[in-house]
């Protein structure tokens, strides 16, 4: 079954052909980052116009590469939830039009349901049941996948997610937006133990708080320059990305020790960060756990992974008619 997918739920316009859920035909993916830098985080209303300006010529890219017209694929996949509404509303229409016009499938599919499916189009044996860990700029959530379309969130941020503390203490630090990748670069020229960070408490083991973090980063630059004292940049992001890949890390084996999954799947744009890939393979290791990531090509936001999570959906008969609407915040859970 090739699927074609589209997502458009933040500043990636993005279209794929998927074949089974599990092999990828072509992806291409236009990305607005550039743009949305200058005011230091996506701008909602640029987003969407960028979307509009640029999804016709996606598609078709998308097509090309596929060797494939629209008429050849099954069904048309699309990106319904969470997001920014206006982005996510011009992919939700575009693939609305085009399976009611080819009398093909419609198949909603949530954008965190998307980022694990990330790593069924790169692990041939990976199945449910399996714990994840799904890192981004708007979720840090741990989710226990009991099938390809059953969800339970069994832990979640009581504020920031992961990826937003990286861009809020990136920014501090004086990085471009999205700044998470920034840390990861300037953290390998830092020496570890040179800041100390706080880990914030929570009532649930495995809820996360990152606030706490962020505000620690952002009081520790404010002070140094307040004393005409220096920051060592690189030392500091070190020592932050270590407390992230600390914090999330301890809760996610935690997690999997006590309900039991002998398999853990990263997923998320965070996902990306070597020091997190690198602390969690060490603790799932010494916990006989196996470990699946996500490769860095699929981590960031893309339509594959869409177009991979589309196939289950679809099995279980989640097809949607012209109802469907973009929702900006929806549970994962089902
Ligand atoms: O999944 P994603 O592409 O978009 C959302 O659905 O939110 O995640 C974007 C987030 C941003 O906060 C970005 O800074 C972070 O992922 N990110 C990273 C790295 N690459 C992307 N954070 C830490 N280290 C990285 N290498
Ligand atoms: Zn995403």
């Amino acid at each position: 079954m090739d699927i074609l997918a589209i997502e458009t739920s933040c500043d990636e316009t993005a279209a794929a052909v998927v074949r089974d859920g599990r092999e990828i035909i072509s992806s291409v993916v236009a990305t607005q980052i550039e743009e949305h830098r200058l005011y230091g985080g996506v701008v909602p209303e640029i987003a969407s116009r960028r979307h509009c300006e640029s999804i016709c010529a996606v598609i078709a890219e998308a097509l090309d590469k596929a060797g494939m017209t629209a008429a050849d694929v099954d069904a048309i996949a699309v990106t319904y939830a969470p997001g920014l509404i206006g982005a996510l509303l011009v992919g939700v229409n575009y693939a609305k039009s085009l399976a009611f016009g080819l009398g093909k499938p419609l198949i909603p599919v949530h954008h965190i349901r998307g980022h694990i499916a990330a790593n069924y189009l790169a692990h041939a044996e990976l199945e449910p049941p399996f714990l994840c860990l799904a890192a981004s700029g708007g979720h840090s959530h741990i989710i226990e996948v009991s099938d390809y379309t059953s969800f339970r969130t069994i832990g979640r941020t009581i504020d920031d997610a992961a990826g937003e503390c990286f861009d809020k203490a990136a920014r501090a630090m004086g990085f471009p937006y999205p700044g998470g990748v920034f840390i990861d670069k300037a953290a390998k020229q830092g020496e570890l133990g040179k800041y100390h960070l706080p880990k914030p408490h929570t009532q649930n083991p495995y809820d996360f708080s990152f606030s706490g973090l962020k505000t620690a980063v952002i009081n520790l630059i404010h002070n140094a320059k307040q004393k005409g004292g220096e920051i060592d940049v690189n030392s500091l992001a070190a020592c932050f990305q270590a407390t992230v890949s600390e914090i999330l890390t301890e809760k996610f084996i935690a997690a999997a020790l006590e309900y039991g999954h002998k398999s853990i799947v990263l997923a998320g744009g965070v996902a990306a960060n070597s020091g997190l890939r690198e602390t969690l393979q060490a603790a799932a290791d010494k916990n006989g756990i196996k470990l699946y990531l996500p490769p860095l090509s699929l981590c960031g936001d893309n339509a594959a992974m869409i177009g991979a999570q589309a196939f289950y959906e679809f099995q279980n008969g989640n097809i949607a008619d012209e109802a469907l609407n973009a929702v900006a915040t929806l549970s994962i859970d089902s």
